[in-house]
C-alpha cells in the first residue's frame, strides 16, 4: 500500500500531493483512460491551476505522471476536455491516423480558448500556436469547453460556460469555431456560475432510440447547499439544444450527496463513462487532509431510464472485479424497531438485496466506527425521501460540512442497495445506480461495522454480500 493516511482514500483517485479540483481531458486512447484534472503543484489550495495526469486501462486502477499542460502567457489551465483527432481533421499531425487534442480554459487578463495536441498518448502536449482559437474579451466566466464529435452534422461540438447560460460553437478542425446558439438563461439557477457541461447522447433503457443530455454544474445553490451537478435531457439539432424540462421542473440532479460536482465523460468510447471531483465548493479548500487536498469519485457508466414519463439518468458504479475477498451473510428478517449489526472494513463494497415491502417502510443502515461515530442513512418510502446523516467525526473545519444530506428517491421502491466505503467517502447506489449518493466523512475511528435497522415495519433482506476491497496503489 503506497498511502498510509488516515483519511487517504484506497480506492479513488489522488494525487500524491497537493491540490486537485474538476476531471479534464477525459478520453480513451490506445489501450488507456486519460484522467487530467485541475492541479497546483505547488500546494494544497486552489491556485496556479495545471493540468496533472494519471492513465488507466480499467477507469479503477490510476498511475499518477504528473503535469501534462502547465501555465504560459495567456494564463494558468482551467478545465476543458480532449479528444482522439482520429483522422486528423485538425491537420496538426503528420499521420492521417492523427492525435490527441486538448481544448482548455486559459485563466488570464480574460478567460479565452485554447488547444494542444499530443503525439505520445498524452505524454507531452504542444501549444498552438494560434492560441486563443476563441477569444474574450466580453464575458468574464467564459469556460470549461467540452468537445465531441457530431455525427449527424459532421462537425465538432463545444459547449461552453458562461456563467448564466451555456453557448455552443462548432468546427470542422478543432481550430476555427463558429458561434452556433445560447441556451439557459430562462433555467435555475443563478445564485452561482454555471461551469464544466457536457453534451451526451445516450441510450434509454428498452428503446431503440438514443437522447441528448446536457450536464449542467452549478457552484452554488445545490439541494444540500453550495456546487452540485444537474442535467437536461431533450434534443440536440447540430446547432441549438431544446429541453424536455420546464425552468419550473428543471433541476434534475445527477448525484444526492454533497460531493459530487464537474463530472464529465469520456470521449472515444463506446459505451459512456464519467467521473467527478469528491468535493464541494464551500468547504473544498479547508478539507482536513494532507498533504492531498480532494479526492475524484469512481467511475460510472451512463444510461437514461424512464419513470412516469421522464427520463432519468442512471449510473453503475465501475469496481474492480476479482479484487476484493466477498463475505455473504444469509437473509435476514429485521423487526420493526430493531436492527442487525455485521463487521466490515473501511474499504468496503456492501450489497443488500431487499425483498418486496409494502412501500411504506422507513429503514436504512448506519456506519459505525471503532469510535461509536455513526453516519447513518435513512430510506422513507412514504416520503420518498433518503437522508444521509453527516453530523459526526471530524466536522469543524466548515460550519457548511455537518449536515443532514436529502434527496428524493423518484418514488422508486429501493430493492438494491450498494455501498462504497473508502476512509473517508461513502458512495451510495440505490436500484443498480437509479439514484446515487457521494458524500466525504472524515471520522475520527475507523468504520468497523454495519447496522441494518428498521423503523416502522420489518425489513426482509435477502442477500448481504460484503467485499473488502483491496487498495488501488
Ligand atoms: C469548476 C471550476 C471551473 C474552472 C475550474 C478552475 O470547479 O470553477 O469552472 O475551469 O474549476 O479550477
Amino acid at each position: 500500500m503506497l498511502y498510509q493516511e488516515k483519511h487517504r482514500p484506497q480506492l479513488h483517485f489522488t494525487p500524491k500531493e497537493n491540490w486537485i479540483n474538476d476531471p479534464n481531458g477525459l478520453v480513451y486512447y490506445e489501450g488507456e483512460y486519460h484522467l487530467f484534472y485541475q492541479y497546483n503543484p505547488h500546494g494544497s489550495d486552489h491556485a496556479n491551476m495545471n493540468w496533472g495526469h494519471a492513465t488507466s486501462t480499467d477507469l479503477y486502477h490510476w498511475e499518477e505522471l504528473g503535469v501534462a499542460i502547465a501555465p504560459d502567457e495567456l494564463g494558468t489551465i482551467f478545465s476543458g476536455s480532449a479528444v482522439a483527432d482520429k483522422h486528423n481533421t485538425s491537420g496538426l499531425f503528420e499521420s492521417d491516423t492523427g492525435g490527441l487534442v486538448a481544448i482548455y480554459t486559459q485563466d488570464g487578463k480574460s478567460q479565452q480558448q485554447s488547444i494542444a495536441y499530443s503525439t505520445d498518448k498524452g505524454r507531452t502536449w504542444t501549444k498552438y500556436e494560434g492560441n486563443p482559437v476563441i477569444p474574450n474579451t466580453k464575458i468574464k466566466d467564459f469556460r470549461d469547453p467540452k468537445v465531441s464529435w457530431h455525427e449527424d452534422s459532421k462537425q465538432w461540438v463545444m459547449v461552453l460556460a458562461c456563467g448564466d447560460h451555456m453557448q455552443f460553437y462548432g468546427s470542422p478542425n478543432l481550430i476555427d469555431w463558429t458561434y452556433l446558439s445560447s441556451f439557459g438563461k430562462e433555467y435555475p439557477s443563478h445564485i452561482g456560475v454555471w461551469e464544466c457541461p457536457d453534451l451526451l447522447y445516450l441510450p434509454v433503457e428498452n428503446r431503440s432510440k438514443k437522447e441528448w443530455v446536457l450536464i449542467v454544474s452549478i457552484n452554488a445553490d445545490g439541494p444540500n447547499g453550495g456546487s452540485a451537478v444537474y442535467y437536461f435531457t431533450g434534443n440536440f439539432d447540430g446547432k441549438e439544444f431544446h429541453p424536455n424540462e420546464k425552468p419550473e421542473d428543471a433541476l434534475k440532479w445527477a448525484d444526492a450527496g454533497k460531493d459530487f460536482y464537474a463530472a464529465v465523460t469520456w470521449d472515444n468510447t463506446e459505451d459512456t463513462y464519467w467521473i467527478g471531483w469528491m468535493n464541494n465548493w464551500q468547504y473544498a479548500g479547508v478539507s482536513p487532509v494532507s498533504p492531498w487536498r480532494s479526492a475524484m469519485s469512481l467511475a460510472r457508466k451512463l444510461s437514461l431510464y424512464e419513470k412516469d414519463g421522464d427520463l432519468l439518468l442512471r449510473q453503475e458504479v465501475i469496481t474492480a472485479e476479482g479484487n476484493e475477498e466477498a463475505i455473504s451473510f444469509p437473509g435476514a428478517t429485521i423487526a420493526s424497531g430493531e436492527k442487525e449489526s455485521y463487521a466490515i472494513s473501511d474499504t468496503a463494497e456492501i450489497d443488500l438485496q431487499l425483498a418486496k415491502t409494502t412501500g411504506s417502510s422507513e429503514w436504512g443502515v448506519t456506519f459505525t466506527t471503532d469510535q461509536g461515530e455513526a453516519f447513518r442513512l435513512e430510506i422513507d418510502q412514504q416520503s420518498n425521501a433518503y437522508t444521509f446523516y453527516r453530523n459526526q467525526g471530524i466536522t469543524d473545519f466548515s460550519e457548511d460540512f455537518p449536515a443532514e444530506v436529502k434527496g428524493s428517491l423518484h418514488k422508486k421502491e429501493v430493492k438494491t442497495l450498494k455501498a462504497i466505503v473508502d476512509k473517508s467517502s461513502i458512495e451510495i447506489f440505490l436500484n443498480d445506480g437509479l439514484f446515487t449518493a457521494t458524500n466525504t466523512i472524515y471520522p475520527e475511528g475507523t468504520i468497523t461495522q454495519l447496522e441494518l435497522f428498521a423503523v416502522n415495519e420489518a425489513v426482509q433482506v435477502e442477500n448481504i454480500t460484503w467485499s473488502k476491497l483491496h487498495s488501488i496503489w
